[in-house]
């Protein structure tokens, strides 16, 4: 899948949505659904470089969760870099260049563009963020943002 087809239709979200959900279908645990999203997103794009999750652990946390991808930095506090801003704001953050982002973490210096989404359960508390990092500049887009949340609130927030 490339650039252009996740920006035109969003039939390939469509598609990613299907498998994950026909893969997810009765799961409940969250740890399984983090692995199989992150599977799933990883493969399907070569935008990506790397896709995990940082789940919230305490009040103000975030530690490392399922991912692809080279290491990733294992703690991360609440408003710090771009997924502790989405952490604390609840808010997506699309970040098209790394470097102009205050206080942005690099775990890997090839990264150069963001897309980190928050992820809530049904009672609406915030259980994690998830974070695509791409090794191009301006990777993604809103409709990116807006299809992977929306599958994210269908198999975290059912
Ligand atoms: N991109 C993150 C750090 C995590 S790694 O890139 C895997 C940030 O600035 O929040």
């Amino acid at each position: 899948m490339n650039k252009a087809q996740w920006q035109n239709g969003l039939s390939g979200y469509d598609e990613l949505r299907q498998r994950i959900l026909a893969v997810l279908d009765g799961e409940t645990d969250d740890i399984a659904r983090m692995a199989t999203l992150a599977c799933e997103v990883h493969h399907a794009d070569a935008r990506v470089d790397w896709t995990g999750f940082y789940r919230a652990v305490s009040p103000n946390l975030l530690k490392i969760g399922p991912y692809q991808g080279g290491h990733g930095c294992l703690v991360i506090p609440f408003g710090k870099g771009v997924c502790g801003t989405a952490a604390q704001t609840g808010a997506a953050q699309i970040v098209p260049d790394v470097d102009a982002f205050p206080g942005h973490i690099a775990c890997a210096s090839s990264t150069r563009s963001e897309l980190v989404l928050p992820v809530h359960d049904n009672a609406g508390d915030l259980i994690a963020v998830f974070d695509i990092d791409s090794d191009q500049p301006d990777a993604f887009t809103q409709e990116d943002a807006d299809a992977l949340q929306s599958i994210l609130n269908e198999v975290f927030g059912a």
